[in-house]
C-alpha cells in the first residue's frame, strides 16, 4: 500500500497514520518526525531546517525531497508506507511521482483529513507529549489518567513542541493554505483524492479510512 495522508497541522495524520502502520504493516513516514530528530541530533540538516520550522514555515523542497528519497528506498519500505506531512508542496508532489516512476510503484490514494481551522488551533495549543516514551496527550481531550504521570510508562516529564505556540499555528495554517492546499486539485486530477470528516471521533475517522481503502481493494495486512 501506497498511502499519503493530508491535511492541515493538527488534522490527525500522526494520529491516524501510527493506526495505519499497525493495522496495515507499511512504514509510517512523518517528514516531520524525521526532520525534529535531525534537529535533536544537532546535524546540518537539523541546524538548517530549526528556525524555519520553528517559526512555522516550510524547509526547502530540495532537502525534503532528499531526505524522502533516502528513506523510502529503505527494506522497511518494500511492502509499502503511508507519507504522513509528505508532499507538502507541488514541486515535492512531482518529484515524488518521479520517485514512483522509477521505481515501478502506483500511488494507491491521497486521503484528505477536512478540519474546521477553530478546532484545529484548540487540537494544537492543547497537546503534550510523555518525554520518555512520545505517548500523545492533550489539556482538555486527553489528560494523563493519574496528574502527572505517563499512562503508558510512568514517565514524569512531558514536552510541548516549540512550534504549537498559538502564533506560530497561525504561521502553520497559511504555510498550509498557500503551499499545500494546492496539491489537493493535482491529485484530483489524477483521480487519486479521497477525503473524509477529520471532525469526528478518532475511532469514527478510521473507520472512514478503512472505508476508503477496502473501495479501492486495500486489504489489511
Ligand atoms: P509536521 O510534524 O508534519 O506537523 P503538521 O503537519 O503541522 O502536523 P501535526 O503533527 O501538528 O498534526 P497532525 O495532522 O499529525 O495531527 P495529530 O495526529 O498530531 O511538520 C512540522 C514542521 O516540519 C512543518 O511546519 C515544517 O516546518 C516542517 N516540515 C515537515 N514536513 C515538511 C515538508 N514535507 N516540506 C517542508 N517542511 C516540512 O493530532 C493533533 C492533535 O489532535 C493531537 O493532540 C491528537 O490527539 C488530536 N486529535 C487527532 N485526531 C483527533 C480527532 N479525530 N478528534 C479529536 N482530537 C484529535
Amino acid at each position: 500500500m501506497e498511502l499519503i495522508l493530508l491535511g492541515p497541522p493538527g488534522a490527525g495524520k500522526g494520529t491516524q497514520s501510527k493506526f495505519l502502520e499497525t493495522r496495515y504493516g507499511v512504514a509510517q513516514i512523518s517528514t516531520g518526525d524525521m526532520l525534529r530528530a535531525e534537529v535533536k541530533a544537532g546535524s546540518p540538516i537539523g541546524l538548517e531546517a530549526k528556525s524555519i520550522m520553528d517559526a512555522g514555515g516550510l524547509v526547502s523542497d530540495e532537502l525534503i525531497i532528499r531526505m524522502i528519497g533516502e528513506r523510502i528506498s529503505r527494506p522497511d519500505c518494500a511492502k509499502g508506507f503511508i507519507l504522513d506531512g509528505f508532499p507538502r508542496t507541488v514541486p515535492q508532489a512531482e518529484a515524488l511521482d518521479k520517485l514512483l516512476h522509477e521505481t515501478a510503484v502506483d500511488l494507491d490514494a491521497v486521503i484528505e483529513l477536512k478540519v474546521d481551522e477553530t478546532v484545529l488551533v484548540e487540537r494544537i495549543s492543547g497537546r503534550f507529549t510523555c518525554a520518555k516514551c512520545g505517548t500523545g496527550y492533550h489539556d482538555s481531550f486527553k489528560q494523563p489518567k493519574q496528574a502527572g504521570v505517563c499512562d503508558i510508562c510512568g514517565g514524569t516529564e512531558f514536552v510541548r513542541r516549540p512550534d504549537d505556540k498559538a502564533e506560530t499555528v497561525h504561521a502553520r495554517l497559511e504555510a498550509y493554505n498557500a503551499q499545500t492546499a494546492p496539491i489537493l486539485p493535482y491529485y484530483k486530477a489524477k483521480g487519486r483524492l479521497y477525503s473524509v470528516d477529520g471532525m469526528a471521533e478518532m475511532d469514527d475517522v478510521q473507520a472512514q479510512i478503512e472505508a476508503v481503502l477496502r473501495q479501492i481493494g486495500v486489504a489489511a495486512g
